[in-house]
């Protein structure tokens, strides 16, 4: 078991630089598949769990994965031979759900076991079932356990979404792609990740238009083919350092970063009374005093990212007044707050609101990661805190963000990784 230790208290000082989106690399990794060529991916955070999983799932399917050096990776897709996934290797990550899309694609079949991935409340999937089936597929769920998609023919079709869904619109993406004529999604997701995988698309071959839009419009290919990819910059890790600068009264360039991702956090940071500059590729982000208040919603793209809410919870907590952040995305993602609480922090949640009295400091305390945000909310307080913060469950912080340790570390941080006995249980006693 590990985890972190933290000396809190020292300003955030130097320069950082942000890994590939999680999110994007996510789905474009199922996404090569649909080539039977080879893909070279460049930008991925390969060291996180969440893309290890993908890169383990990719070859236990037939492909052939590479590591090309330490963020660039290979993909032979030509001999993938399986259309079947089980659970052990979904059950730790959410995306595992895309190889449905793809393999839907790839062979118009799929059986992939129910995904895993943080508990941020109940995660359905019907939308992404609709959108299958709407191109022709039939889809079972087998005791809730399993998926499976067949279609003899996978035929274009309008697709409306009942509620802005990331993940649906990526599985519809990536078996629409390879059916018959036109599908047009609605509602669709307008993140940055969405952008970014039908630009993969369209590099293999495929006719995607209008992604970053409500409406994307996928016209099918037949056949797709290896390319060159570079996967954008991780939003969320980018915002998680422009908070933790913040929070900390620091100065920190934070370089490959995409500015105009970073909109609704850069605003709602300088609410809060902190600088930020915007250069090509990078935002300097610096504040010397305490926060000042603000309040905030979580919404799709363009809006602020539920992602980043736990983070900026934190910064809140210690802001002069009274903020409140309601949560439109997930119905139970404030658990962290409990942590928190153990940090000195004063809030109250009532459902999807959560109301955060400001305090002078947090102090230092034993919390745990919850899941993956919450994780990266306690690296904050504790980076914030006066005192030593020991954060438990850190495996949730290790699916999501590469090199924490040393990226924080290198900005000044005291934070260690600590090699821990696992608690001795009641089944130790035989
Ligand atoms: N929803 C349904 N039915 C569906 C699909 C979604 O009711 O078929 C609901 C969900 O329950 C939720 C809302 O729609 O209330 C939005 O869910 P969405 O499908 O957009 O979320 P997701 O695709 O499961 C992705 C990210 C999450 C991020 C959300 C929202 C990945 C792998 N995960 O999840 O990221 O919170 O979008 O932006 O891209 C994280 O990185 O820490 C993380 C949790």
């Amino acid at each position: 078991m590990e985890k972190f230790v933290i000396n809190g208290g020292i300003p955030l000082r130097g320069e950082v630089t942000v890994s590939g989106a999680k999110n994007a690399a996510l789905a474009v990794i199922p996404a090569a598949i649909l080539s039977q060529d080879i893909c070279r991916l460049e930008n991925v955070p390969v060291s996180i769990s969440d893309v290890n999983y993908m890169m383990k799932t990719l070859k236990y399917i037939g492909a052939g994965v590479k590591l090309i050096d330490k963020n660039t990776i290979e993909i032979d897709s030509r001999h993938v031979n399986s259309y079947v996934i089980s659970h052990d290797m979904t059950k730790y990550l959410r995306a595992s759900y895309y190889f449905i899309g793809a393999l839907l694609g790839r062979f118009g079949r799929a059986r992939v076991a129910m995904p895993g991935g943080c508990y941020l409340g109940p995660r359905p999937i019907d939308q992404h079932i609709k959108g299958f089936e709407a191109l022709g597929a039939k889809v079972s769920v087998e005791d809730n356990a399993i998926v499976e998609a067949v279609a003899e023919n996978l035929t274009g079709s309008p697709v409306y979404l009942d509620m802005v869904s990331v993940g649906a619109t990526v599985n519809i993406m990536l078996a629409a792609v390879k059916a018959e004529g036109l599908t047009v999604i609605e509602n669709a997701a307008k993140e940055p990740h969405i952008v970014d995988l039908a630009n993969f698309l369209n590099s293999m071959g495929a006719d995607v238009r209008g992604a970053g839009t409500d409406v994307i419009k996928i016209r099918g290919v037949e056949n797709m083919h290896g390319c060159t990819y570079s996967i954008i910059p991780d939003q969320i890790e980018a915002g998680t350092f422009m908070v933790a600068a913040v929070a900390s009264k620091g100065d920190v360039l934070i370089k490959n970063v995409i500015p105009k991702h970073l909109e609704s956090i850069s605003t709602k940071l300088i609410e809060c009374g902190a600088t930020v500059e915007e250069f090509d590729e990078a935002v300097r982000v610096s504040m010397d005093s305490r926060p000042g208040k603000c309040n905030i919603k979580t919404m799709p793209h363009p809006g602020f990212p539920t992602d980043m809410q736990p983070q900026m919870a934190v910064l809140l907590s210690l802001a002069k007044g009274t903020s409140i952040v309601s949560e439109s995305i997930w119905s139970n993602r404030f658990r962290y707050t409990e942590q928190l609480a153990r940090m000195g922090a004063d809030i109250s949640v009532d459902g999807q609101l959560a109301v955060i009295r400001g305090v002078e400091a947090l102090k230092g305390a034993p919390v745990k990661a919850d899941d993956l945000r919450a994780g990266a909310a306690m690296i904050i307080a504790g980076l914030a805190a006066n005192g030593r913060t020991e954060i438990e469950d850190i495996l949730h912080i290790d699916r999501g963000y590469e090199n924490v340790v040393e990226k924080f570390g290198s900005l000044g941080a005291d934070i260690r990784r600590v090699y821990c006995v696992e608690p001795f249980s009641a089944t130790d006693a035989g």
